[in-house]
Formats: structure tokens, sequence, C-alpha cells
């Protein structure tokens, strides 16, 4: 059976997490979390990532295992980093990418990044998104995203 929507988050520190279950809520969708198989704590942890994603690393992920294949829209969420994705989250687009139907994207980050971040992604979904959002620390901080997420649910959700 094909379910309506899947939304899809890596995260390190909790902020895309926090904003892709607000947003499934919203939606009534259902949630997947891309999982490091090793860990990114610490100083090391934060040099790792940010060489893996300027290096466009594929690292180990796990995921409870759904199938993206089986959701009409699959609205994928990332933190930027070095001004890409997250390295976890390209690990999931290469194994997945070619069972998406419909996508939209979603970034947190400090302040920049965000377009060329969310345009990667769609470039390796080979798809065009129903909606892009990016959306700021600050903007998390204050609560002051819910116009964006709106938006999201607005342009992705209209037309299925
Ligand atoms: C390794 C690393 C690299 C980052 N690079 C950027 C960047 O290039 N631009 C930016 O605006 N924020 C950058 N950030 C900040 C995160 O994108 C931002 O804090 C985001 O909300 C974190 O999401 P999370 O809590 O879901 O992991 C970086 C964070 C990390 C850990």
């Amino acid at each position: 059976m094909m379910h309506n929507c899947l939304v899809v988050c890596y995260s390190r520190s909790g902020h895309t997490a926090k904003v892709g279950r607000e947003f499934a809520d919203l939606c009534g969708a259902d949630f997947e979390a891309i999982d490091d198989l090793d860990s990114r704590s610490g100083p090391l942890g934060y040099l790792r990532s940010l060489y893996e994603s300027l290096f466009h690393k594929e690292p180990r992920i796990s995921t409870s295992g759904k199938d993206p294949g089986e959701y009409a829209l699959v609205v994928l969420g990332t933190p930027v980093w070095a001004g890409n994705m997250a390295a976890p989250m390209r690990s999931y687009l290469a194994r997945h990418r070619l069972r998406f139907h419909r996508v939209a994207l979603f970034c947190t980050m400090g302040g920049r990044g965000g377009e060329h971040t969310l345009a990667e992604m769609a470039d390796l979904c080979g798809k065009t998104p129903m909606a892009r959002v990016a959306i700021t620390d600050a903007e998390i901080r204050r609560g002051s995203y819910r116009g964006k997420l709106e938006r999201l649910q607005n342009n992705a959700l209209e037309s299925s």
C-alpha cells in the first residue's frame, strides 16, 4: 500500500530532528531517523564530520528500515556541514534515491550554505523538489520557523 509522507532526517545535535518531527506531526507523516554507526561526539567527531562533508564521503549509517519507495512523498532533512549536506544524508541518498517518488527538502544551519546544500540534494535525488526550505539556528532558538514549515507543507503536499 502506498503511504502519504515519510520524513527522513539526520541530526547530530538535535535541531534537524526537532524540526523534522514537528513537521511529521503537522502532516501525520511517518518519521525515519538516520543514525551514525560511528560516534561523532567531541572535537574529533566534529573534525571527522567536516572532513567527510567536504570530501563527499559516505559514512556508515543505519535506519529502522522504512522503505521510502512506499511513500508518495519523502521529505529529507539535514544540517549543513561545511556548506554541504551532512555526510550521513549523502549515504542515505546513495542507498535510497532510486526509490523516491516525489521529494521535498529542508536543512538547518548556522546561517550559510543552505542554498548549495539543497541544490546538491536535489541533484543527487535527480528530481525537482516540491519544496525546499532552509532554517537557521536562530530561528530554531526563537521558535520562529513555523511559517517556513507551513510553506513546506503547503508546497509539498498540495498536489498529493
Ligand atoms: C561539522 C559541522 C559543520 C558545520 N558547517 C556549517 C556551515 O557550513 N554553515 C552553517 O551555516 N552551519 C554549519 N554548521 C552548523 C549546523 O548546520 C547547525 O548548527 C545545525 O542546526 C545542526 O543541526 P543538528 O542539530 O540537527 O545536527 C556545522 C555544524 C557542524 C557540526
